[in-house]
């Protein structure tokens, strides 16, 4: 085979070739370019965008992304260019033309100096990159003595957030939303209770898994005040892109106001609407999955339901909590998430209003 393609010239086949990869070459370029160009146009800002770091720890991540942009930019730049040389500099004469089995001592030496010298080249880009991101990632998940201690856990297809103390009375369970103080370090415990699933909130950490018998843990702390968008960031099952929820971080203040509210039980209303919706909520089922304290409703499999008309959001962020959709997701949550955990639980249209009323007035 070999000496059959030595002893054969192939010039028709050669000039095809290359006016088709120089142009290839030109159209990959241009390509290239207009891309370059419009990157500052995409949206790398925005309330769920690694690249809008408001943290320490996503700062560093930010900062280690764009320093492996560049390098990588400068090497397929060189790349190129030194493509587009070979291909447009046209074949050069040599002691044996076209004739493979014939060598230039030359041209040989230049050619192992240059294989030699990039692949030392390569070696180094790799260590600098391999220790750049091990400093970047050692400096991460720093906690420190004022830590605010949070376990979060991984459902299908929603997520329980539990504030820890040393004193029992002042931890308390919700869902979906989890309120941080500015600037204090958040040591977030992650923890699933049936598939993995990821904790991702990218202005504001990288993500981590979340794996059934196995506790993660993650830091972050928020450096302004701001509503995050988190998302789910492991394939779970059916709803695994409408697992959502939000980072509020706020003033000090503001959270412990927050914070002692949360502790609270349920408050009892005077509103017979309301008073009627708690029947409701209590006599049909939802106290199987839902707990509301200060009520006889205990479940497990659902979400904490105590302060729920606190929340900005329904359905692990996939909803707008107002009482048209909280109606909507009670009446039908199959056909707005289809294959998640919530049955339909059939209501007259007096008990859901009275139910919806009750739920929202759950501050
Ligand atoms: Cu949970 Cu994807």
């Amino acid at each position: 085979m070999i000496s059959i393609a030595a002893n054969h010239r192939l010039p028709v086949t050669r000039c095809r070739t290359f006016p088709m990869l120089r142009k290839s070459l030109a159209k990959s370029l241009g390509f290239a370019l207009t891309a370059m160009l419009c990157l500052p146009l995409a949206a790398c800002g925005g309330w769920q965008s690694a690249l809008n770091a408001h943290g320490p720890e996503a700062e560093r991540l930010a900062k280690l992304f764009w320093f492996f942009t560049a390098v990588c930019g400068v090497v397929w730049l060189l790349v190129i260019l030194a493509l587009g040389w070979a291909l447009f500099r046209g074949t050069r004469r040599t002691s044996a033309p076209n004739d493979p089995v014939l060598v230039d001592p030359d041209q040989e030496r230049r050619s192992a100096v240059a294989v030699w010298g990039l692949t030392a080249a390569s070696v180094v880009v790799l260590v600098v990159f391999t220790l750049v991101s091990f400093f970047a990632s050692r400096g991460l998940n720093a906690a420190s003595a004022n830590t605010l201690n949070i376990e979060v856990t991984g459902y299908q297809w929603w997520w329980q957030v539990r504030y820890l103390d040393p004193n029992p009375s002042l931890t308390f369970t919700t869902a979906n939303e989890i309120h941080v103080p500015v600037g204090r370090p958040v040591k977030v415990r992650l923890v699933a209770a049936d598939v993995i699933h990821s904790f991702w909130v990218p202005n504001l950490a990288g993500k981590l898994d979340l794996i059934p018998g196995q506790t993660n843990e993650l830091t972050f702390a928020a450096n302004r005040p701001g509503v995050y968008r988190g998302q789910c960031a492991e394939f779970c099952g059916l709803q695994h892109a409408f697992m959502g929820l939000r980072v509020i971080a706020e003033p000090e203040q503001d959270f412990g106001a927050w914070r002692a509210r949360q502790i609270q039980p349920a408050r009892q209303s005077d509103d017979d609407l309301v008073r009627s919706g708690e029947r409701v909520f209590l006599n049909n089922g939802c106290i199987l999955c839902h707990t509301i304290r200060g009520t006889t409703a205990g479940g497990r499999a659902g979400p904490d339901l105590t302060h729920i008309g606190s929340r900005s959001a329904i359905a692990a962020d996939t909803l707008p909590n107002t009482l048209g959709y909280m109606a909507g997701w009670i009446a039908d949550p199959q056909s707005i998430k289809p294959g998640n955990y919530m049955p339909s639980v059939p209501l007259d249209g007096g008990d859901l209003n009275a139910l919806v009323h009750y739920l929202e007035a759950l501050k």
